[in-house]
């Protein structure tokens, strides 16, 4: 029998390793073979660690599994699927994973995200196949027809992004994945860095393809040592069995790629700052134009993207971009990794297609807070994402629907807040995060968020409030339109948005708003 139980950061955190450790002893002790596979998060946290086993009826699910609770999981039979307390049916009917429209993450959760033979079983490398048969126009082609928009945020078309490299003349070009993910309350690039590392190899190799680039680099965070080691797991993998090197499947094209680790900089996430920094020096945001897919690593033509849109082109190119673009609304095409966060009763990760709606995230998916407590606002897409009331909350997940409301939908982190929540203290913490985290190299962002933070100080203590207000309002103003990249830029939505959804916690009455 196989049992599986997952080596992703957050079943970890939850004791994943130790009721592994109980399960394999367990089963020792009763002279019971059971193979024990160790596979990527289904993304329902509050489950973790979940156990599975598979059944001639499917894979059964039991958690949240403590140590303690092993030796009675042998009692109830579970290696047959029998009852427990903490049995939870078929994985696939639980309505949580059920409901979503898993395409990028398709394997994760399914697969031992390391052995390359589980990957092919599960339709993995099918996209590469296609592609090397392709010319490289047509690849791009295939990218732009599906409506693929940057999922690190910016939600740029990644088709003409790639377009962009293609047309740009050059014997060296890059591909780059900016998995630096920074963002509070997103985990996704992790999640499938851990849990299918091979399908953002096999995206990366496909824009090499497409592009006409030989070498890759993955710039990862420091602080994913799990995801560090899934990467070079699958990737040495991906090299004995020919899909990286230099005559990827006999073809004669080749593709080099490389893990880079980032130094703990939330700004190297930012893409000029992250080529500064993998070419070994500070990470100081550059100017724009040049962009880098015209110059950029090494002054070279450089396609850089986020980890999820790599990952979403292998079933681009398998399925066609026809089948992607089918879902999402509006220009939104396509699916987006949600990650639930903060005070929830259910987080996790939700793969939906766009325009599902705030409210279906919170409440069909996350049951509402976790204190039991009303929602009365949620972050979406990190730091510096606005603050959004009650009365937003039927917004659909769309980038322009977000962006007529104020808001961005960025790398899809909503994260929740109960109604103990003091948004001046938020909207402060918005402003010391961009004080702490600036490059240095504009001044709106270096100094103007520290006097941001002063200001907001004041008026927290009710010092010159009408006068502070006014003054926050004009500096924001300057960080939004004078700042060199979106870390100063951006600044302006939590604050901002803070005070004009919640001006009661500036001390201010909803009617006198200022
Ligand atoms: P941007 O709008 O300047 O650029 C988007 C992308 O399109 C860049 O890669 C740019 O080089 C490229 N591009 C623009 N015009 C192009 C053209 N004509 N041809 C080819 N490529 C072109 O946005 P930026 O500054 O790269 O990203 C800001 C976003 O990053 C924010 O919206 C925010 O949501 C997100 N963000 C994400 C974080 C995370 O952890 N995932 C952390 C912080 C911010
Ligand atoms: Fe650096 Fe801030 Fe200017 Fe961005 S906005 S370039 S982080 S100082």
């Amino acid at each position: 029998t196989t049992v599986y139980i997952s080596r992703d950061s957050g079943a970890l955190s939850l004791g994943a390793e130790q009721v592994a450790a109980a399960l394999r002893a367990e089963a020792a002790k009763r002279n019971i073979h059971c193979n024990l596979v160790r596979n990527g998060s289904r993304g329902m946290y509050w489950l973790e660690p979940l156990v599975e086993v598979a059944t001639d009826r499917g894979r059964i699910a039991y958690g949240p599994v403590r140590v303690r609770d092993v030796p009675s999981l042998f009692e109830a039979d579970f290696l047959q699927g029998g009852s427990h307390p903490l049995r939870l049916g078929p994985t696939d009917e639980i309505p949580y994973f059920k409901n979503q429209e898993r395409l990028t993450f398709a394997r994760v959760g399914a697969t031992d995200p390391v052995s390359l033979e589980d990957y092919l079983t599960y339709e993995g490398y099918r996209g590469l196949r296609r592609a090397l048969d392709m010319a490289p126009s047509a690849i791009v082609d295939e990218v732009t027809n599906s409506g693929l928009r940057g999922r690190g945020g910016a939600a740029f078309p990644t088709g003409i992004k790639w377009r962009t490299v293609l047309n740009t003349p050059s014997d060296i070009k890059y591909i780059v994945c900016n998995a630096d993910e920074g963002d509070s309350g997103t985990f996704s690039d992790r999640m499938i860095m851990e849990g299918d590392p091979f399908v953002l190899i096999e995206g990366m190799t496909i824009a090499g393809l497409a592009v006409g680039a030989a070498q890759g680099y993955i710039y990862l965070r420091v602080e994913y040592p799990h995801a560090h080691r899934a990467l070079t797991e699958a990737i040495e993998a991906a090299y004995r069995s020919g899909y990286l090197g230099k005559d990827i499947l006999g073809s004669g094209k080749r593709f080099d790629l490389e893990v880079r680790l980032g130094a703990g900089a939330y700004v190297c996430g930012e893409e000029t700052s992250l080529l500064e920094s993998l070419e070994g020096k500070r990470g100081l945001v550059r100017f724009k134009p040049p962009l880098p897919a015209i110059e950029g690593l090494f002054g070279q033509p450089t396609v850089i993207n986020n980890v999820i849109s790599l990952a979403s082109v292998p079933i681009i190119l398998d399925k066609g971009g026809e089948y992607y673009r089918d879902y999402g609304m509006g220009r939104s095409r396509g699916t987006l990794p949600i990650q639930l966060a903060g005070n929830i009763k259910y987080p996790g990760l939700i793969e939906k297609a766009f325009g599902v709606t705030l409210r279906e995230i919170l409440y069909d998916y996350g049951g509402g807070s976790a204190s039991g407590r009303p929602i009365r606002a949620v972050q979406v897409g990190g730091p510096l994402g606005a603050y959004l009331p009650e009365s937003r909350f039927d917004t659909p997940l769309d980038y322009e629907a977000f962006s007529a409301i104020w808001a961005v939908l960025g790398h899809g982190g909503v994260v929740a807040f109960d109604d103990t929540v003091d948004m001046a203290r938020m909207a402060r913490y918005g402003m010391e995060f961009c004080a702490v985290e600036s490059c240095g190299k504009c001044t709106p962002c270096r100094i103007g968020s520290t006097r941001g933070v002063e200001v907001i100080d004041k008026i927290m203590s009710g010092i010159d409030r009408e006068k502070n207000l006014v003054l926050l309002r004009d500096l924001s103003d300057t960080l939004l339109n004078g700042s060199l990249c979106a870390l100063g830029g951006m600044t302006p939505y939590p604050v901002l948005s803070a005070l004009n959804h919640f001006p009661e916690d500036f001390g201010v009455s909803a009617a006198e708003k200022v």
